[in-house]
């Protein structure tokens, strides 16, 4: 990282920063005498990232690399067996320890993996994507979709450790850092309103000078899960756009018809939808709305949704997580830079919501 991050405790492991964080992640390893070390990569992770990951290793321990497809679709639990058998045929024992090093899909697959392998074996995460930086890596919930369901089956379980060294974004497509974008913007709107404005006049193409961003991004999802890690509050806050971005974002991976989202894209229009439903509930000013209605919008690109794919999405939101007794609760803004928890939302406000957006 351009500036020195100071590391941040996070809730039972440290988030640690750029070069510096090599070392510290070389004295952890040692430390605590693993007995082999397994490095989760996917196909692109893989060739962008351990060229400049495997030199700051040192270690005398056997490094056996296991490599899956990259892609949302690989997160299944048909991918988790695969991984598990190679541990196993490995020798992986439970004084292993795994490295995931790629985006959220990695984090994710591979947390969920280290966490039941033998009943549990320690991780580490080294995000490599934006969205897996500022998000995904951070707050321990890891876990796999069940089809195109997302993160339906999972635990709540720390990494160890979790190493952020922003050079790994120097080859991550643009599309890909757009989609990090969406989960900083929604720390803004959710919890820091002058982190928020800060975003308001970033040039949409200007990923140049990032660091400071990031870094208070981290802090603000760990200050977050610090306060609520089993998420029966204020971590629900988390979701906003969410409840309608996973619908979303779900319809469109299983429809052969339309092109797949990145997850930050689906967020993207979570976030408008759910921004109307909060001006509509009087939770946010139409100012607010239009505010960051023209915001997202200038970073993302529109996405169409035709008249029948409205009521598949509505569907899908049954699934949600944090759906209570049949309920469908949404997290909506309270004004910008503050949340409200369990909202039931009427159908015909999701409807509204909807028209308002393709107008
Ligand atoms: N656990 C959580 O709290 C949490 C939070 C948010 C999102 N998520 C999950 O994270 C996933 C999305 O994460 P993502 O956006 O990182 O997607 P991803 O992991 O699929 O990565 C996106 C793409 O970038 C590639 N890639 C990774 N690092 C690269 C690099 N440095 N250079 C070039 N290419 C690189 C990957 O191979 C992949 O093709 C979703 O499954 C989502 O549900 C989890």
């Amino acid at each position: 990282m351009k500036q020195k991050m100071q590391a941040i405790q996070a809730n039972g492991y440290p988030i640690v920063f750029g070069e510096n964080g090599y070392e510290f992640l070389n004295t952890f390893i040692e430390d605590n005498k693993y007995s082999n070390i397994f490095i989760l990569s996917d196909t692109h992770s893989n060739e962008c990232c351990l060229s400049r990951f495997l030199p700051f290793l040192a270690t005398d321990k056997t490094i056996e690399i296991i490599e899956i497809e990259s892609g949302e679709i690989e997160k299944n639990i048909t991918t988790c067996v695969e991984i598990w058998s190679i541990l196993t045929e490995l020798g992986g024992d439970r004084k292993s320890v795994l490295i995931n090093i790629g985006g959220g899909v990695i984090t994710d697959i591979g947390g969920f993996v280290a966490s039941t392998f033998k009943r549990g074996i320690d991780f580490i995460h080294i995000p490599t994507t934006l969205l897996a930086m500022v998000d995904a890596s951070v707050g321990g919930k890891n876990g796999v979709d069940l089809g195109t369901l997302k993160n339906q089956i999972g635990v709540i379980n720390v990494p160890k450790l979790v190493l952020v060294d922003t050079e790994y974004l120097a080859t991550l497509p643009r599309n890909e850092m757009r989609s990090g974008l969406a989960e900083m913007l929604k720390h803004g709107l959710i919890f820091d309103a002058n982190y928020w404005a800060e975003f308001r006049t970033l040039e949409s193409a200007d990923f140049a000078d990032f660091d400071t961003l990031i870094y208070r991004s981290i802090e603000i999802k760990n200050e977050i899960v610090m306060q609520d890690p089993t998420e029966n509050g204020i971590r629900k806050a988390l979701n906003f756009g969410h409840t309608l971005g996973h619908a979303i974002e779900s319809y469109f991976l299983e429809n052969e018809n339309k092109k797949t989202l990145l997850h930050g894209e689906a967020i993207a229009v979570g976030m408008i939808l759910e921004c109307y439903i909060s001006w509509q509930k009087k939770l946010i000013s139409a100012a607010e709305y239009i505010e960051i209605k023209q915001t997202i919008n200038a970073i993302f690109t529109t996405i169409v949704f035709e008249e029948n794919d409205l009521s598949p999405i509505m569907n899908l939101l049954i699934h949600d997580k944090k759906n209570e007794y049949g309920k469908i609760q949404f997290a909506l803004l309270d004004g910008i830079g503050n949340s409200k928890i369990n909202q039931e939302v009427e159908n015909e406000l999701i409807v509204k919501s909807f028209a308002d957006y393709k107008s």
